[in-house]
């Protein structure tokens, strides 16, 4: 996870898997969010718990530029505040009803999104494309133990055994969620063998943890 001494990124999930209009369920460092992208293509991220009666956002809908919650309704801006209150149709929310929202920066192909206030960009990985995600019920140093390397300044693990595939994880409660990329020259026939082979990997990580416990 790239970080400076104001904060860091945590990359939550691939561009590809939010498409417009939809919101996931995500996990920072600093907790679970409700992550989404408005109708016309922007990402946000807001804490996972409405302000109303504390239903998880997550399981609510996106309509053009708003996040509603699945609950009662109550519909919130990309900046965190409350646009509608669906019982009270005439009424202008108040400015305090809020939900807490997070930076988010989009890039080749990952969403990043900010724990603190970091000074610096999240890195570039122009050079990979993302394949897939894949959670694995393993910690980041288990994972770096498979893959024979640690993970560079920027968060990727190098498969020792197929130096092209690259390993971008995200420390998640009780796992791990890894993103798979490999080199932007790849073929396709690649990046499907580059998905089977983290599999295996999963495979190994999660038996070694299952076999020590
Ligand atoms: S709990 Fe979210 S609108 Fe009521």
């Amino acid at each position: 996870m790239p970080s400076d001494t104001a904060g860091s990124w945590t990359p939550v999930a691939l561009s590809a898997d939010l498409p417009p209009a939809t919101v996931i369920p995500a996990w920072t460092p600093a907790g679970a969010i409700a992550l989404w992208r408005s109708q016309s293509g922007r990402a946000s991220a807001s804490s996972d718990r409405c302000p109303h009666r504390g239903m998880r956002l997550s399981h609510g809908f996106v309509r053009g530029e708003a996040l509603s919650c699945i609950y009662h309704g109550w519909s919130y801006s990309v900046a965190g505040g409350c646009v509608r209150i669906p019982a009270h149709p005439d009424l202008a929310p108040p400015e305090t009803i809020r939900v807490a929202v997070q930076r988010v920066e989009e890039s080749d192909g990952i969403v990043w999104v900010a724990v603190g206030e970091p000074a610096l960009p999240p890195p570039r990985l122009g050079d990979l494309v993302p394949v897939r995600s894949l959670t694995l019920s393993a910690e980041i140093a288990a994972i770096e133990t498979a893959a024979g390397g640690k993970a560079n300044a920027d968060g990727l693990i190098q498969l020792v055994e197929s130096p092209w595939i690259r390993l971008l994880p995200a420390a998640q409660i009780g796992g791990t969620l890894v993103h798979v990329l490999v080199e932007l020259e790849r073929t396709v026939a690649d990046r499907i063998m580059a998905s089977r082979i983290a599999e295996a990997l999963r495979r190994r990580v999660e038996k070694r943890q299952k076999d020590a416990a």
